[in-house]
């Protein structure tokens, strides 16, 4: 067991457009998940062609490209209890028509391309990605903390 463990997530284009980045980011906080890295930026073609490095020559890959660099994307790092792995059930299968209902993919898309969201998926792809999208001074290290449920006075 790794509490400690990180992945990253991108929320697509599509999710953005479509105004689902708090419903997507509320799925891993409800599981338990703490957030510690979070940034909206614009993914350049240079950045599509390395974070897609093993893509690059698959025939989707222009569109894949088009798509990723169009709009506005969310980079989340969450940290938790098998991080990678548990990401990677509630996200689904990268077919989304095929994925279940409750994860991400299969309540919100029905395309393979257009799917919401990305997840790392290995613990060694997360640690890449992560340095990827994130300075370490991006990085949060913070406990929950009860006392901010309430005021001292109360
Ligand atoms: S593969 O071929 O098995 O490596 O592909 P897969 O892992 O299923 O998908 C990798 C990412 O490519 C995206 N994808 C596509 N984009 C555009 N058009 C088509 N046809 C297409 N097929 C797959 C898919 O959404 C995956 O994105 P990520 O960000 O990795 O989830």
């Amino acid at each position: 067991m790794t509490m400690k463990e990180r992945t990253l997530l991108l929320i697509k284009p599509d999710a953005v457009q479509r105004g689902l980045i708090g419903d997507v980011i509320t799925r891993f906080e409800h599981k338990g998940f703490k957030i510690v890295g979070m940034k909206m930026l614009h993914m350049g073609k240079e950045l599509s062609k390395e974070h897609y490095a093993h893509l690059v020559s698959k025939p989707f890959y222009p569109d894949l490209e088009k798509f990723m660099t169009s709009q506005p994307i969310v980079a989340v790092v969450i940290e938790g209890k098998d991080a990678v792995e548990v990401t990677r059930l509630i996200v689904g299968p990268t077919n989304a028509s095929k994925a279940p209902g409750g994860t991400v993919r299969g309540d919100f898309s029905n395309s393979t391309s257009r799917n919401v969201i990305h997840a790392s998926d290995s613990k060694e792809t997360a640690v890449k990605e992560i340095g990827r999208f994130f300075r370490p001074n991006e990085l949060f290290e913070y406990e929950l903390n009860d006392a901010f449920l309430y005021a001292s006075d109360e």
